[in-house]
């Protein structure tokens, strides 16, 4: 082994980057297959009751039609907690849009055509020609509190006495903030091909958890862990929505054991709306109560969300108002509805994305009330311990961020005067925000080989969804075994290659890396035994990190950032343009450049899409969304976002994992809206506390309709 330059920390660029470009690099759906038959979903067209029954005698007569599938006819499975994945297992119909029947045919475009001539005969509940049950409404008397929202958070928490601190607080701001449903809509659509090869089940997946997904399969269709292999090669984006498996697998595995042939599933962009989880919409009410000197009393927090009537999913919107700021007082709580609506799920940053844009919009409110400029209200409400659990953070440089942040932004010497620095029609704004996100880490498995001819091969579960995963783990592999990355070739994507977590809660590199890394010492250790020979076999060494995560010292870990953005806003027209917008983020070591500032800009390119554009609108007639597609919902294109940039600091954190990576994905997108939000207030005087701040909204306020 020779002494290298570490490339933990460098810039390489992506492994996989060449293959990408030249189209060499297999998606799910691309693999080939031969003699793969295609499926095409029915959705269901009534909003709640049953199917009373399916007509696939016109499909059936058409050319290349293989099978009409529908509850009746296809195989049964094993009752999971995941209501959604119980695809064609009942008539009952929870939402429009679920898959009440498909197709299967030779062709695509003949699968298309023939789901579009079954008849689906409908026994409809409810609404009828009025509203349907699919709208979040605050005053509906249903309403409760569930006891625990995802991810591990509590449903309600409180400290002291928030109530009372409110009453006699010198300061306070109450007000109540809306986000809207919203939709991950990566670029590759959810696909699969599904095999079988007697009770052995394989899954070319779109898939953010190849061994978690593949358990999840097995559990389903009730075959031992071993008989279904995921395998994701590349993947087009997930962000939250591929976490899980989602109704179209489901579909592909039932569907190719139904016609005993492979089978490939794509949803369309328009059925994604439906069957592949959204973003819950929020109606928040937040109040902080505060000192003359701006140190808060109280933090009130309250986030009203809505659920499916097939599964309670709460989103942990308030989470981050729990270990935010110092408060001797605090109240934050979920509160739920269930509804004939498809059941939302994690989208980036999940609950801290819309929590954040409340907080973080009220603590500039505070900020006016006390005439204090915003950076340093937030920086005399930071915190020595965890504010809810007591525990020391294992780092936390907010401060730090915000402090560089506001001089690189030019912060210093900031007017706060709303409404005033006009230039022609349009009118500029500065607003800063905080940003968060939990570091989350599990166990995971790992296995390094050393060939013989002085080749190195990496096995684990991970898989890379376009963040840069794959080349990251080769530079922590490198890096543990003292040789060139390209001596060393990691291997991700495939659930056969043992237990590890999914790329979603920005866990990815925190997990992976830690187990890569083990194996890679102990494979080290072996070699050292040796003197370096290795064997005509080969040697291997295989790493858990189960042990290590239980011995984990107790402490509060999470991302931290700061943002600040600079707006005009046009009087005439009611556009927000973001002119500007830079982020410092303390994310623990930076394993790599190129790809995490891609990560960070990606997510702050998110929230600025979250702020100004992105809405599903759901119309009760109808009962479903109406904009389904990326033609009706907007998201930020490449016009919409000038300057941005993003900025981290050397954080030293030594009580994460042995890279000391904490966790990067979701961390850009929070915060964004609430600063974007913050200066569209400071360019025009009006606060926007509804997302996403549209032409029309700003020019109701600017102008007064
Ligand atoms: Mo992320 S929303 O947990 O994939």
């Amino acid at each position: 082994m020779t002494t290298l330059d570490k490339v933990v920390g460098g810039a390489p660029t992506r492994i996989e980057g060449r293959d990408k470009v030249t189209g060499a690099a297999r998606y799910a759906y691309e693999h080939p297959v031969p003699d793969a038959a295609y499926v095409s979903p029915v959705q269901s067209t009534i909003v709640r009751g049953r199917v009373r029954a399916v007509d696939g005698s016109a499909a059936l007569a058409m050319p290349g039609v293989i099978a009409v599938l529908d509850s009746g006819n296809v195989s049964r499975l094993r009752r999971v907690e995941d209501a959604e994945l119980a695809v064609l297992q009942s008539a009952d119909v929870a939402y429009r849009g679920q898959i009440v029947a498909a197709v299967v045919a030779n062709t695509l475009e003949g699968a298309c055509e023939a789901a579009s001539a079954v008849r689906v005969d409908y026994e409809e509940e409810g609404a009828g020609e009025g509203e349907h049950d699919v709208v979040l409404n605050p005053g509906d008397p249903r309403i409760f509190s569930p006891e625990k929202a995802s991810a591990g958070f509590a449903g309600t928490v409180d400290w002291g006495d928030a109530e009372s601190a409110l009453a006699a607080a010198a300061v306070s701001v109450d007000a109540v903030y809306t986000t809207p449903t919203e939709h991950a809509s990566p670029m590759e659509p959810h696909a699969t091909i599904a095999f079988w090869e007697g009770e052995t089940l394989t899954l070319y997946n779109s898939d953010q958890a190849p061994w978690m997904s593949a358990t999840a399969i097995a559990e389903l269709f009730g075959l031992p862990e071993s008989a279904v292999s995921v395998i994701a090669d590349h993947v087009g984006g997930g962000f939250g929505s591929k976490a899980v498996p989602r109704p179209p697998t489901v579909l592909a595995a039932l569907a190719a054991r139904a016609v005993r042939r492979p089978v490939k599933v794509a949803a369309t962009r328009q059925q994604m709306f439906a069957l592949v989880s959204y973003r819950t919409p929020t109606v928040q009410r937040v109040r902080l109560g505060a000192e003359r000197d701006g140190k808060l009393t109280a933090v009130w927090h309250d986030a009203l969300q809505q659920s499916s009537k097939l599964v309670e999913y709460t989103e942990p919107t308030v989470g981050a108002s729990r270990m935010m700021y110092a408060t001797p007082n605090s109240h934050t709580a979920h509160r739920l509805l269930r509804l004939d609506m498809p059941t939302p799920s994690w989208m980036r940053a999940p609950g801290e994305a819309p929590g954040m844009f409340a907080l973080e919009s009220a603590m500039d409110e505070l900020a006016y009330a006390l005439e204090m400029d915003p950076v340093q209200l937030r920086i005399a409400n930071e915190p020595s311990v965890d504010p809810e659990s007591g525990l020391p953070f294992s780092s936390r440089n907010l401060v730090a961020c915000l402090r560089e942040g506001a001089a690189r932004f030019g912060w210093a010497g900031r007017d706060p005067t709303p409404g005033v620095r006009e230039d022609g029609r349009w009118l500029a704004g500065t607003g800063v925000a905080s940003s968060t996100y939990p570091v989350f880490t599990r166990a995971s498995t790992a296995t390094a080989y050393a060939g013989p001819t002085g080749r190195f091969v990496v096995q684990i579960a991970a898989v890379d969804i376009g963040t840069g995963a794959r080349t990251a783990l080769t530079q922590v592999a490198a890096d543990e075994l003292g040789v060139p990355m390209d001596r060393v070739t990691v291997r991700v994507g495939r659930s056969v290659f043992g237990p590890a977590p999914f790329a979603g809660g920005s866990m990815g590199t925190s997990s992976w890396s830690w187990a890569v890394s083990k194996a890679c010492r102990a494979l080290v250790k072996k070699l050292d035994e040796r003197s370096g020979l290795v064997p005509p076999e080969g040697l291997e060494a295989r790493a858990d990190t189960t042990e290590d995560l239980a011995a984990w010292k107790r402490f509060s870990r999470h991302s931290f950032g700061a943002q600040f953005a600079e707006v005009r806003v046009n009087v005439d027209s009611g556009q927000v343009r973001v002119e500007r917008l830079l982020g410092v983020f303390a994310g623990g070591r930076i394993v790599n450049a190129r790809t995490a500032r891609s990560q960070f800009l990606g997510g702050m390119t998110m929230g600025v899409s979250m702020a100004l554009h992105e809405a599903l609108e759901t119309d009760p007639r109808f009962g479903d969304f109406v904009n389904h597609d990326l033609a009706g919902y907007h998201i930020a294109a490449n016009a919409d976002v000038r300057g941005i940039e993003a900025h981290w600091i050397d954080e030293q954190d030594d009580e994460l994992n042995p890279v000391g990576a904490k966790g990067i994905g979701e961390v850009g997108i929070v915060g964004t809206a609430a600063a974007i939000a913050n200066a569209v207030f400071h360019a025009t005087g009006f606060r926007q506390r509804d997302l996403p701040i549209t032409l029309d909204r700003v020019r109701a306020a600017v102008r007064g309709g």
